[in-house]
């Protein structure tokens, strides 16, 4: 059986262009199994210039985290209706970025999903769930059905890839820092590799029920949960929170957007580590059943 009659929207918003061939690998298969495939890409009416400068790069950091949305331009959709929507977006500061937000928050957006099959994918450097909670949870609020969940990132340790990012985002090339360190975002390898994740969900689709693609798609491993990380993001949300209130109510946000900076860097160079070495030896090992809860409600899309 193929898939000519259903119709497929792919939506997402990139800077660099990662997730456009993201999205290009992921749909290749549903479009090959026959399904209308409409790509829409997301642009703000202004846009975020890329590459940043650092002060820009953390200029957003309050409007990131409180949610609030800039006006996009018009999608212009060919159809009313789709029988699934994937829905390409990137964490910024733990939340979801706001021309993404934005979308989530569009009421015409908002009307569509309604009652439709929506499958997410972000492309993270490495910390995503906070971001995947609250688009899952715009999601549902707005009656759509998420039906599947790809999770990607860059798989170098932490404070390399910490490192790496700020390079790319304030240069804008996708390179090895110094010829020394390794390249940032997604490797090519992954973002070729969402092919296969494409195969399932084009199964999926051809069949008409979605019941088992999570399951199917977790164990491809298309999303998968690091402790350490989802330690770290745990805590550094409410802390977050209350930078972004506390800068978003000042006059000059200058001096408070760069003190949140070298907090940012403290927390996460000296912080972390010391938080994640208490853990280690006084909660972690008398916790198991929860963590492993914890992480079967990311993956399985009970959050
Ligand atoms: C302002 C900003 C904040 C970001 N914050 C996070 C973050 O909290 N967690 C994370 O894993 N990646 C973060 N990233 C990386 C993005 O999620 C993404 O991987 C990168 O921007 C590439 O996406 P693109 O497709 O728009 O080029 C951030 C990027 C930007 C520009």
């Amino acid at each position: 059986m193929s898939l000519n009659n259903k119709k497929v929207l792919a939506i997402y918003y990139t800077q660099s262009g990662q997730m456009g061939e993201i999205m290009r690998s992921f749909t290749r298969p549903v479009m090959e199994s026959g399904a209308s495939v409409e790509t829409v890409v997301i642009e703000p009416v202004v846009s975020y210039r890329f590459p940043w400068t650092g002060q820009r790069f953390f200029s957003v950091m309050p409007s990131c985290v409180l949610g609030v949305a800039e006006p996009l331009k018009p999608l212009f959709l060919k159809a009313h209706a789709y029988d699934l929507i994937i829905l390409g977006y990137q964490p910024w500061f733990l939340s979801p970025s706001i021309p993404c937000n934005s979308l989530l928050q569009n009421k015409e957006f908002r009307a569509l999903i309604k009652d439709t099959s929506i499958i997410t994918i972000s492309a993270a450097r490495n910390m995503w769930i906070n971001a995947f909670v609250r688009v899952s949870t715009t999601l549902r609020d707005a009656g759509a059905k998420l039906v599947g969940n790809v999770a990607l990132v860059d798989r170098n340790p932490n404070l390399i890839s910490f490192v790496t990012i700020f390079y790319w985002m304030l240069s804008g090339k996708k390179e090895r820092y110094l010829n020394v360190f390794p390249k940032p975002g997604v490797s090519e390898k992954d973002i070729t590799n969402a092919g296969e994740f494409g195969k399932t969900v084009a199964h999926y689709l051809k069949q008409g029920r979605w019941h088992g693609m999570q399951d199917e798609l977790i164990k491809k491993k298309a999303v998968e949960i690091n402790y350490r990380l989802m330690f770290i993001e745990a805590r550094a949300k409410p802390i977050f929170a209350l930078w972004a209130k506390f800068i978003a109510k000042r006059k000059n946000r200058t001096p408070w957007l760069s003190a949140f900076k070298y907090y940012l860097f403290v927390a996460l160079f000296l912080g972390a580590p010391i938080l994640l070495l208490l853990d280690a030896v006084l909660i972690k090992p008398f916790s198991s059943k929860r963590i492993h809860s914890k992480k079967l409600n990311y993956l399985q899309l009970n959050n």
